[in-house]
């Protein structure tokens, strides 16, 4: 037997939820606008924009975003408002945060 289909106005997260977090701002990354929503992290806006990296590491220079989430890795280091190494997956953004690409430890350009 098939099963009927379930359908909902909108299928996303926060439709199926039925969040509705208000009206969206602007950040940038890399001088780049992005949109974010009120509660969302910086690292959630950056994936919403495609964006998926952010970060160089130290020593090979390989790209890196957000990778567990939840604070703990550290993958997801940004450079916020000019401080390095903040966590994106943890910071939620604010109307007109400006995100740049952080590369090595973020203090003096790349690690060579
Ligand atoms: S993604 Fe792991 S600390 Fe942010």
């Amino acid at each position: 037997m098939r099963r009927p289909r379930i359908r909902t106005a909108v299928r996303t997260p926060a439709g199926l939820a039925g969040a509705d977090p208000g009206p969206g701002f602007e950040i940038t990354f890399d001088g780049r606008p992005v949109r974010a929503l009120p509660g969302q992290s910086i690292a959630a806006a950056l994936w919403a924009a495609s964006v998926l990296t952010w970060r160089t590491t130290r020593g090979a220079g390989r790209p890196r975003g957000a990778f567990c989430g939840i604070g703990s890795c550290f993958d997801c280091l940004a450079t916020v408002n000019g401080l390095p190494n903040r966590r994106a997956c943890l910071l939620p953004a604010r109307p007109g945060d400006a995100v740049t690409t952080q590369e090595g430890d973020g203090h003096a350009g790349p690690v060579r």
